[in-house]
């Protein structure tokens, strides 16, 4: 008995500590739960068609995470990536959402190399003219609309997203006010060599941020 209140104390005392520094929990986190998939950095793998989520702000990292878990996103049964990462994020709870989130968001962001071979011209011309006014011009995004960073991020997801908002799998809930503007805009894109130029040319604004 008489170790019991020292005890009790560092044990108080320990849980403060982490409860004081949501990094630490958000990268144990990470480690455990979302790293076998992302990647040890957050930078993404080809392989499990995952996105390089490293440095995206948080409130887009949340917005998603709330996304798959309320079937806003990944309910296509033919989006088994979406379907994938729909079934982690109901693990998270609030808490630990935040702190992961959190802790994703401090990482250096990871640009990957080109994947599409595209002429880029065409790719501009669209996004200047039908993506870059909630996009923004270097495609960080703009919070305000809730449009999605486009920086950092593969060619290669980039393109399956265009896909998914054109097919029907991502943006077209009813509840889904953001994703239906943006499944909006993807129908500008009218076939597949534009689709592969748009993803190629938003590569090439990554190139402000390696
Ligand atoms: C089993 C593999 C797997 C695990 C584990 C996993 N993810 Fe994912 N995640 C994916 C895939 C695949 C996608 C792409 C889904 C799509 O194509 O719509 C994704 C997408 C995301 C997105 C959307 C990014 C964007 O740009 O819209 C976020 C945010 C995300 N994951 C966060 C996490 C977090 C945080 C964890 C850990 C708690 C985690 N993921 C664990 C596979 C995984
Ligand atoms: C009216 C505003 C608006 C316009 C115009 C717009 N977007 Fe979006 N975009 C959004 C919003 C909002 C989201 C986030 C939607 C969601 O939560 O699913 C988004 C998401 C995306 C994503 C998904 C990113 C990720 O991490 O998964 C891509 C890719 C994208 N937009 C590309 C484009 C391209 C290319 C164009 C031009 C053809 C475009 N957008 C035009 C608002 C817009």
């Amino acid at each position: 008995m008489q170790n019991f209140p020292t005890s009790f104390l560092a044990l108080a005392m320990s849980a403060q500590v982490f409860a004081g520094d949501p990094p630490a929990m958000g990268r144990v986190l990470f480690q455990n739960l979302c790293a076998q998939c992302h990647g040890p950095k957050g930078e993404g793998s080809l392989l499990v068609r995952s996105p390089s989520i490293a440095g995206l702000p948080e409130w887009y990292l949340q917005a998603q995470i709330d996304n798959f878990q309320a079937g806003r996103r990944g309910f296509h049964p033919q989006d088994p990536e979406g379907q994938m990462m729909r079934a982690i994020s109901k693990v998270l709870n609030p808490e630990q959402s935040k702190q992961v989130l959190e802790y994703v968001s401090q990482l250096p962001r990871q640009v990957q190399g080109a994947t599409i071979r595209a002429d880029l011209t065409v790719g501009r011309e669209i996004y200047a003219g039908r993506c870059m006014e909630c996009h923004r011009f270097n495609g960080e995004g703009e919070l305000a609309f809730g449009a999605a960073p486009l920086v950092g991020l593969q060619d290669w997801y980039l393109a399956s997203q265009l896909k998914k908002y054109k097919n029907g799998m991502r943006g077209v809930l009813k509840e889904d006010v953001n994703g239906q503007k943006m499944a909006f805009s993807s129908s500008f894109i009218e076939d597949e060599a534009t689709l592969k130029s748009v993803a190629a040319y938003l590569l090439t604004l990554s190139e402000s941020i390696r």
